[in-house]
């Protein structure tokens, strides 16, 4: 140990807790289908509200907010702008895939007991945040930080997350009164899960792939296979 204020012991962790950190990231699923209604408790929501908000963000900005949404009536309004974008979406598809997309389900708003939508404050920290002098985007980078964080402690704690993107985000401001410095990052369904699929439910219907991580890792600059 050393005697650095502030510093602790960061060895590896013991072999069982290397695999359940391992199982968790391997074994998480978008969910869309498999909710049960067995609600979430609120001891539980608040250990998943607390693995977000240690997330890594930019110059310790935390620039996440975490509404969460029980009542019907706001999911079936998100469901609704859902249901419109969606329809939006179909047709920028090439028309020989058009039928694979319409037949895929891309939302379980109604089915999830809790809906969360992860919004990024872009003015918080204020006007000059440390390590978002260049790059502003960093906040909404921040966010999903806080989202995969979730993600991976639902993993563990058997709730399945679904990220619903289809939204035009102006339908996003007006149904959680978002002021104009704040965006919609992430709207996920959370609900517990029995089930999950074995690879990403993509996959398993044929829309795409894993692509081989040998692809993609280069080595001293773009292009060169490692
Ligand atoms: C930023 C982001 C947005 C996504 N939006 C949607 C969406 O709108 N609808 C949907 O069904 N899945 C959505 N997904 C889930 C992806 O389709 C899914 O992560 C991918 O197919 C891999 O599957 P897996 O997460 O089960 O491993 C989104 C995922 C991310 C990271």
């Amino acid at each position: 140990m050393t005697a650095e204020p502030f510093l602790t012991d960061a060895g590896p962790f013991a072999e069982a807790e290397r695999a359940a950190v391992y199982r968790a990231i391997h074994t998480r699923r978008d969910v869309r289908s498999q909710f049960t209604d067995r609600p979430i408790n609120d001891a539980t929501l608040l250990r998943l509200l607390t693995a977000a908000h240690h997330a890594p963000s930019v110059g310790l900005s935390q620039p996440w907010n975490f509404i969460v949404i029980r009542s019907e009536a706001v999911k079936l309004r998100a469901q609704t702008a859902f249901a419109k974008a969606n329809a939006e979406a179909q047709a920028m598809f090439p028309e020989d895939r058009r039928a694979l997309y319409s037949s895929l389900k891309l939302e379980g708003i109604l089915t999830a007991p809790i809906s969360l939508c992860v919004t990024c404050d872009h003015s918080r920290g204020g006007p000059v945040v440390l390590g978002r002098t260049h790059q502003p985007q960093m906040d909404v980078y921040s966010t999903v930080c806080a989202v995969q964080n979730l993600m991976l402690a639902a993993r563990a704690e058997g709730i399945g997350v679904g990220w619903v993107s289809i939204f035009d985000p102006a339908d996003m401001q007006q149904l959680l009164d978002l002021p104009n410095h704040v965006s919609a990052v992430a709207w996920l369904c959370l609900g517990h899960v029995d089930a999950l699929y074995s690879e990403p439910e993509l996959q398993a219907k044929g829309w795409a792939q894993r692509v081989p991580l040998a692809d993609l890792v280069f080595a001293e600059r773009w292009g060169r296979r490692a």
